[in-house]
């Protein structure tokens, strides 16, 4: 099996469209993934601040998991991938809006897009399933997409976290066991600390306006050739409305939660009972649903899933 092409990787992962939906959250299920999609799309509203008249693009879009959620929201919606088979999922469910634009990359480079051509771009889950040198060359080409005053979202898994840390360490002792004659697969979870991704954005000519960094998750918001007054209005603007745009403690903690489900560490009915005695907050919401739609895609190891009261 070839695991050294990212497109030959993540095309044999979604052959079908519940593979797809697997792939970008291990749930394989529609429900699981519009609520997990409007969750970032909210964050994606706040962090970019997204306008009617504005293009969007999304570097590694999947299934369309986001861009079916964000697409309403603006003038032309485009989401690029490096496997095929994700793109033709994505264009199927991203099928009602015509101004949806869905397009396979070929290799590291976005040229399929023109120059100065986008008002905002993000991308989530893709930096961290690729060689760092990759990830920075997507950066370059995002600096050149966005028109100067674009803003773009940048995220990737956080080591410095302490939840993130664990992730990571899942994947050490994973690839402990590899078969070292062979390269490890090239999609594998890859990791940074905060002023190392800062650094990369930095470099490839992006000006960093936030680096939230307090969950397994780092969130950067950059902008392109912004001026002094520019930033500060943006920096102020993204300052106001952090809570709705950076990831909780909380929310890390529950995603470890959903870590330990997927790795057969935690029973998802344990779970859904400590998510019931938080007090009320958003994440009880996407995580109740999270958490039922791991233990209805692994029903064989967990029993059968009861209904919802
Ligand atoms: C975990 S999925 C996340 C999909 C989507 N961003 C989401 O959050 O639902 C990772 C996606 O990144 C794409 N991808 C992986 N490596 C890539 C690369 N080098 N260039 C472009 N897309 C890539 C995969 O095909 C896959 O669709």
């Amino acid at each position: 099996m070839n695991e050294t092409s990212y497109k030959a990787v993540w095309d044999r992962r979604s052959g079908s469209e519940s593979d797809a939906l697997n792939a970008v959250d291990n749930s394989a299920s529609e429900e699981v993934v519009r609520a997990t999609g409007a969750w970032s799309a909210a964050q994606l509203r706040a962090g970019l601040e997204i306008v009617p008249s504005d293009t969007i693009l999304e570097l590694g879009c999947g299934a369309g998991r986001i861009g079916r959620e964000l697409a309403g929201d603006c003038a032309e919606y485009v989401g690029v991938d490096i496997s095929p088979n994700m793109i033709e999922v994505a264009t199927s469910r991203l099928e009602d809006f015509d101004n949806a634009r869905l397009e396979v990359l070929d290799r590291t480079s976005l040229e399929a897009i023109d120059s100065a051509s986008v008002d905002k771009v993000f991308t989530i889950a893709v930096f961290c399933h690729m060689d760092k040198e990759d990830l920075f060359l997507y950066m370059r080409e995002i600096r050149r997409v966005l028109k100067p005053g674009g803003l773009a979202y940048l995220e990737t898994w956080n080591l410095a976290d302490p939840v993130g840390w664990q992730r990571w360490l899942a994947e050490a002792d994973h690839w402990a066991g590899s078969d070292q004659s062979q390269r490890k697969d090239v999609s594998r979870n890859q990791f940074c600390v905060p002023e190392e991704f800062t650094l990369y954005t930095d470099r490839a000519g992006l000006q960093p306006l936030v680096c939230f960094r307090d969950s397994p998750w780092i969130q950067i918001i950059a902008g392109k050739d912004l001026d002094a007054r520019a930033i500060e209005t943006e920096r102020n603007r993204i300052a106001e409305r952090r809570g709705e745009i950076a990831y909780s403690p909380q929310f890390g903690r529950l995603f470890l939660d959903s870590m330990k489900i997927i790795y057969g560490q935690l029973h998802p009915r344990d779970a859904l009972d400590r998510l019931e005695a938080l007090p009320d907050q958003p994440e009880k919401k996407v995580f109740r649903t999270y958490f039922r739609g791991l233990w209805q895609a692994q029903q064989d190891r967990f029993g059968p899933l009861p209904n919802q009261d």
